[in-house]
């Protein structure tokens, strides 16, 4: 095995870090008043995450403020579907809207065409971070790429953005499980070439988000999350058999354990619900885990903070252990506090 001069990608390999690494889930966004500043210029966010320049920008700022160990491309999991042709846009305070595709006809429109013409504006700008991180003198930052799993990228294609219980999804799933597998499985092919272009442009680790996954009963998380993912990861195996791989599959309790086990994932990113103990326990002895502070309580600061990043750096730091967020940096968080969090891990609160 390489040793690691990184602590984020030493805790990934299972070998010992310097200090606890410590990465957050939407890190670069909103909460940056200079991502503001940029977005006024920008127009949209799909302008931004399609300028390699201003994406690459964008990935650096939230380096530049707390040095993070880790650096995530600034992007989005809904490029998956809108490079294999589905209509997308982010309307402002909306979230994303997509025409959805509800049967097998729908499903059958969605091709490679434009895929590689639509993607590569987010392989320059990985190539771009690598040699920005490089030239900035963060060379202890790791650059991590990023997609959604199958499970979750189809919610939003079937019910065409946001939902809280994604019932048009798990209908079809239940209606019409080929046609649902057909769109599961392009979203596996197209994932998997996506992610094995990513490491190809400079990612040093893969993260995969599965937002929705604590959305299904168990039988269905087998077949919808665990079964997608392992193909997934076994195709990026094939060309780089030594990236190591996060898997989020959020809000899914006990079923982090056959997730774990049966995936074949490196580390798992814990989301809030999970008890740090239980997961000290049960989680860290199969892999690395990566997790778990509520961003609300981030939002919050004072003492609160304090607490509860503590008890989940005491419950966590004897394994093998990346901190983050339980799910993504709230809009309103003020920076103080992400700074203020960002000393409590590096011990001198
Ligand atoms: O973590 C990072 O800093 C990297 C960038 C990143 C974004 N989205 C940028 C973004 C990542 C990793 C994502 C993942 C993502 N996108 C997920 C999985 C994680 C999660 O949050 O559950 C999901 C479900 C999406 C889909 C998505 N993108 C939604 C629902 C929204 C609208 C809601 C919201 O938070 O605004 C987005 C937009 C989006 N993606 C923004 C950012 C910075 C906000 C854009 C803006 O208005 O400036």
């Amino acid at each position: 095995m390489v040793y690691q001069k990184n602590n984020f990608l030493k805790a990934l390999n299972k070998q010992k870090t310097d200090h606890i690494p410590f990465w957050f889930m939407r890190q670069a966004g909103r909460y940056l008043p200079e991502y503001m500043e940029l977005r006024k210029k920008a127009g949209g966010f799909l302008d931004m995450a399609y300028n390699s320049d201003m994406a690459a920008e964008i990935t650096l700022q939230p380096i530049r403020r707390f040095e993070m160990d880790a650096a995530i491309i600034f992007s989005d999991i809904l490029v998956i579907p809108h490079a294999l042709g589905q209509h997308l846009e982010f309307v402002q305070g909306e979230g994303p809207k997509l025409d959805p595709v509800r049967n097998l006809e729908e499903i059958s429109k969605l091709n490679f065409d434009n895929f590689d013409k639509v993607l590569s504006p987010v392989y320059e700008a990985l190539s771009k971070v690598r040699s920005g991180l490089k030239a900035e003198g963060y060379n202890k930052t790791a650059l991590i790429g990023f997609c959604g799993a199958p499970w979750t990228v189809a919610c939003y294609m079937v019910e065409g953005g946001g939902s809280k219980d994604f019932i048009n999804t798990r209908k079809l799933a239940f209606s019409d499980p080929k046609a649902f597998q057909k769109l599961i499985d392009l979203l596996v092919d197209s994932s998997a070439k996506y992610l094995i272009n990513q490491v190809n442009a400079g990612a040093q680790a893969l993260q995969i988000f599965d937002s929705w996954a604590g959305a299904l009963d168990a039988q269905s998380f087998s077949k919808w999350v665990i079964e997608p993912t392992k193909r997934i990861i076994d195709l990026v195996r094939e060309v780089h058999p030594d990236i190591p791989i996060i898997g989020f599959p959020r809000c899914a309790g006990a079923n982090y354990i056959s997730y774990a086990n049966e995936t074949g994932i490196n580390a798992l990113g814990l989301d809030q619900s999970v008890d740090t103990n239980w997961a000290a326990q049960n989680l860290q002895p199969l892999v690395p885990v990566q997790g778990n502070l509520d961003p609300i309580c981030l939002l919050t600061g004072g003492d609160a903070l304090k607490i509860a990043a503590e008890k989940i750096i005491t419950d966590l730091s004897d394994g093998d252990f990346i901190f983050n967020l339980g799910h993504g940096i709230h809009k309103d968080t003020p920076p103080e506090n992400v700074a203020k969090l960002v000393k409590i891990i590096r011990g001198n609160s």
